[in-house]
């Protein structure tokens, strides 16, 4: 096995243009297949700044993304976003049904070489404790729990190698909540050698059941107090 990350931030910046503030200072993270990572820190700590610049969804202000080793060209950002798929707390869905939300990235030329496939969302609604009828729903009737299953449906069915989650669960019923944990462990766990996820969560008990590796952000910085030392030592050593 290599130890080259699945993603690498090298050292990147994020600012307010606006207020010339710093949102996220310097940070250079590592993110291996395998890994299961927790994020807290209080509110406007820079979580989602943090997660949103892993995703390439907001420019950077120094620094880069390494994916596999490599730095992603602009041109592969779309397929990098693919890949590294960010889950925000609340999704957005088109008007039409779940199954119409759920075909919609199959439109997309980015996902050209790949089709919409009922029987597999299917079986994921179903893990997620839906019934047989759920896909025909219509979005604009989901309840929050429903629409972030169904965002969650949407990124999984195109088999992503990273799942960034950004407070998921934080509006959520219980049940809603567990079946969005549900659906995450069986696809890390169907693939740990190719997977792996980043959760922000104020919940520390989530956080716990969904992690190995604990990072904190606190006003901008990143800190990484709890690693396990033996997470990712060279082998051989
Ligand atoms: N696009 C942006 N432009 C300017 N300021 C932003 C932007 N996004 C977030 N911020 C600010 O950055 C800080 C961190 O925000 P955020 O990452 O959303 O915090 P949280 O840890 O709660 O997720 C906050 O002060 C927020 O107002
Ligand atoms: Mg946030």
């Amino acid at each position: 096995m290599t130890d080259v990350p699945l993603v690498l931030a090298d050292g990147i910046v994020r600012r307010d243009a606006l207020r010339g503030q710093t949102l996220l200072q310097s940070t250079t993270f590592a993110l291996h297949a395998g890994d299961r990572v927790a994020i807290t820190g209080p509110s406007g700590s820079g979580k989602s700044v943090f997660l949103r610049s892993l995703a390439l969804l907001d420019p950077l202000d120094a620094g880069r993304i390494l994916w596999h080793g490599a730095a992603v060209e602009r041109a592969a950002i779309p397929r990098y976003r693919r890949n590294v798929a960010y889950i925000r707390q609340r999704p957005a869905l088109l008007d039409g049904s779940v199954e119409d939300n759920l075909r919609y990235p199959f439109e997309l030329r980015s996902y050209r070489d790949s089709r919409f496939e009922r029987a597999r969302a299917a079986s994921l609604a179903a893990q997620a404790g839906r019934a047989a009828d759920f896909l025909d729903k219509r979005a604009s009737e989901l309840s929050g729990g429903e629409a972030q299953i169904t965002a969650l449906i949407r990124v999984l069915q195109l088999a992503p190698e990273v799942l960034l989650l950004d407070e998921p669960t934080a509006s959520l019923d219980p049940e809603s909540s567990r079946a969005i944990e549900g659906l995450v462990h069986a696809w890390f766990d169907a693939d740990p050698g190719r997977h792996a996820s980043m959760w922000v969560s104020h919940d520390p008990a989530q956080a716990a059941r969904m992690s190995e590796r604990h990072l904190t952000m606190r006003a901008g910085v990143l800190d990484e107090a709890a690693q396990a030392a033996s997470a990712h030592q060279e082998a051989g050593q």
